[in-house]
């Protein structure tokens, strides 16, 4: 049996690290195509999780835009798939790495599982284009890996079959665990390298296409507000690779004394500073998933979300993007709600997701007698 893993992404890798890892473990042929969608955010990631690529498409292009580096995908990614003649691929999430792997599955007729399957916002354009991505790697996956309840009724609402839908978790809960037991953190090390040591922190991460420009503009102009009447608090941002991103950014905070402006950290590190911070404040889907293990009050800098368990669970709350709606909750964190979102709670899994996704391909594969 040989499974073809397609991703390039930092979140991504993250999410597909322990599932290489427990295919390796269980003799699986696998082949790893890195799309290479990310660059540096991508090597970090696959360095920590000791992942050696079998192909490497090194595609990235700065200001890639969405139609170009979907067609340049398709075909690089389409030569690999033909050579290797892969009996089944997995596909993770909602970028265009994962929805032009299951593309070329389709095209080649070989079934596609689908690692975190069910999300949804109802929204088209929110997040853009990641809830178009994942409606359609759901309509040519055969085996959809949900995380949860609320992903499994998504999907039965769009009339997928329940024999399809596997309830399994989200492997980011199994890479937390994988990380703290072979690379155990030090947080006072990370702290002191960044100069955290005694501070008080709100960690902070924005990357999404839609919050470009004047959504991102607004945020920071709350969260300066705020942090000029605070003085006892400290910004740490680990800014995306995407220049347009950092732009904003750095213009935003211009001249803003309290703030730790820096390149995105390791995925080990990264966890450690969110251990630390105060609270959180984030547009990411993965640290919307991790913050609730960690007991981290998040502010999610978005309209909609896929993840309303999180928010369910007490631990997030969708705030949205205007300067008034961010100052406001920051300064609702004050009080006794911050206690309540501190509570620990993990809607996302066991940290067995890996295990019971090989078990479930190997089922599916033997049925199928491919
Ligand atoms: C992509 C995904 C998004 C995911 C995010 C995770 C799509 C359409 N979007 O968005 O779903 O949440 O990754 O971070 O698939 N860049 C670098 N180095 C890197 C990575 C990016 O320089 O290691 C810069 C490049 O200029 C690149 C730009 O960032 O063109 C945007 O990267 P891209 O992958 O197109 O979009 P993301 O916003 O990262
Ligand atoms: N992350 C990281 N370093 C950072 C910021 C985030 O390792 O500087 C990790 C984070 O823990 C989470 C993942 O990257 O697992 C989220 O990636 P991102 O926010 O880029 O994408 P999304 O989850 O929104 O698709």
């Amino acid at each position: 049996m040989k499974i073809g893993l397609i991703f390039g992404t930092r979140p991504e890798a993250i999410k597909m690290a322990p599932v290489y890892h427990e295919l390796k473990k269980s003799k699986v042929d696998v082949k790893v195509i890195s799309t290479g969608q990310h660059r540096e955010m991508l090597y970090q990631v696959l360095n920590l999780f000791e992942i050696q690529p079998d192909y490497e498409l090194n595609i990235m292009k700065e200001g890639q835009g969405l139609s170009e580096l979907t067609s340049r995908l398709i075909q690089k990614v389409e030569e690999i798939v033909k050579e290797e003649k892969l009996d089944f691929i997995l596909v993770q999430g909602d970028t265009t790495s994962a929805f032009v792997g299951a593309l070329v599955g389709f095209y080649n007729k070989i079934p596609v599982g689908h690692i975190e399957a069910g999300l949804r916002t109802g929204d088209i354009y929110s997040p853009f284009p990641e809830e178009a991505n994942r409606k359609l790697i759901g309509n040519i996956a055969k085996v959809h890996f949900a995380p949860t309840d609320v992903n499994v009724n998504n999907l039965l609402a769009e009339g997928y079959k329940n024999d399809n839908i596997q309830k399994v978790g989200n492997t980011v809960i199994d890479a937390l665990y994988w990380v703290k037991e072979n690379r155990s953190a030090d947080l006072d090390f990370i702290k002191e390298k960044y100069g955290l040591i005694d501070k008080k922190y709100i960690l902070m991460t924005m990357h999404r296409r839609e919050n470009w420009g004047n959504p991102m503009r607004d945020t920071l102009k709350g969260v300066r507000r705020y942090l000029e009447e605070n003085k006892e608090l400290y910004l740490v941002f680990p800014m995306h690779m995407n220049p347009l991103v950092r732009e904003v950014i750095r213009e935003e905070l211009e001249g803003f004394g309290r703030k730790i402006l820096i390149d995105p950290l390791e995925y080990l590190e990264f966890i450690s500073i969110m251990d630390g911070a105060h609270y959180i404040m984030t547009d990411s889907g993965g640290v919307q998933e991790e913050a609730p293990s960690l007991g981290k009050p998040t502010l999610v800098l978005r309209n909609t979300t896929e993840r309303p368990e999180a928010i369910e669970a007490g631990t997030a709350k969708l705030i949205g993007t205007s300067s008034e709606e961010v100052y406001k909750y920051m300064k609702v964190l004050e009080g006794d709600l911050y206690i309540e979102m501190s509570k620990a709670n993990n809607p996302y899994g066991d940290g067995r997701t890996s295990k019971k996704i090989y078990l479930e391909i190997l089922k599916n594969i033997k049925g199928e007698q491919l």
